[in-house]
């Protein structure tokens, strides 16, 4: 039975962020926005739009495990009724979906192995992901991603989230909103095709 959801409407700076989550040409898409404008808003829609199209395993990492609990529950919320979720479990931290795809929710401040294999990634509030940890934990388990989101408020001049956003923003038409602050990219790093 199909789903027919009532996402929220993008604002006009979540729409080419969007649009690169879903094309075929980027395969990071970096969203370096100020606070509560929306980054996590994005990253919730485009799971349960990656989740509901076809069979797929998603990692969603995230700075804490509360905040893993948080976005499970509101997914869950946005979904119930919908007959889409066949399991979910905010202890092992999972959303599973009757098609099959899986939801795997990661917190920085906890150690876990995940599943890994995942075909979309996620990093919300990724400011606060260690270079190191990056590299070591969570990169192998996006090899096999053709999407990765990342998005923050920049937190500092270090981590990989910095380090991504210092070198493309050098070499990357950075688009930026009058409003102070307000300012996105999305970028094709490792652009990869999939035709
Ligand atoms: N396009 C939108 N339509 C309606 N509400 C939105 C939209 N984008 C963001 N919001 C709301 O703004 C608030 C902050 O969004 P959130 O995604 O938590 O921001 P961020 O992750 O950037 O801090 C939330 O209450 C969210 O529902
Ligand atoms: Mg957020």
């Amino acid at each position: 039975m199909p789903v027919t959801l009532a996402l929220p409407t993008p604002l006009w700076y979540q729409t080419p962020v969007i649009n690169a989550l879903n094309d075929t040409k980027h395969r990071y898409v970096i969203a370096n926005f100020s606070r509560r404008i929306g980054k996590s808003l994005i990253a919730k829609g485009q799971t349960i739009i990656w989740a509901l199209e076809r069979k797929t395993k998603i990692g969603y990492v995230l700075p804490t495990g509360g905040l893993c609990r948080k976005f499970i529950r509101e997914i869950v919320t946005e979904l119930s009724g919908a007959g889409c979720i066949t399991e979910s479990n905010t202890m092992d931290k999972y959303i599973q979906f009757s098609n099959g795809s899986v939801v795997y929710f990661h917190a920085l401040e906890e150690f876990s192995r995940g599943s890994g294999g995942y075909k979309k990634m996620i990093f919300d509030e990724c400011a606060f992901l260690d270079e190191q940890v990056y590299r070591s934990v969570y990169e192998p388990l996006t090899l096999e991603a053709d999407k990765i989101y990342m998005c923050s408020t920049p937190n500092g001049q270090a981590g990989v989230f910095f380090d991504i956003i210092r070198v493309h923003l050098l070499v990357q038409t950075l688009i930026d909103d009058p409003v102070e602050g307000w300012q996105f990219y999305h970028k094709g790093r490792d652009e990869r095709s999939t035709d």
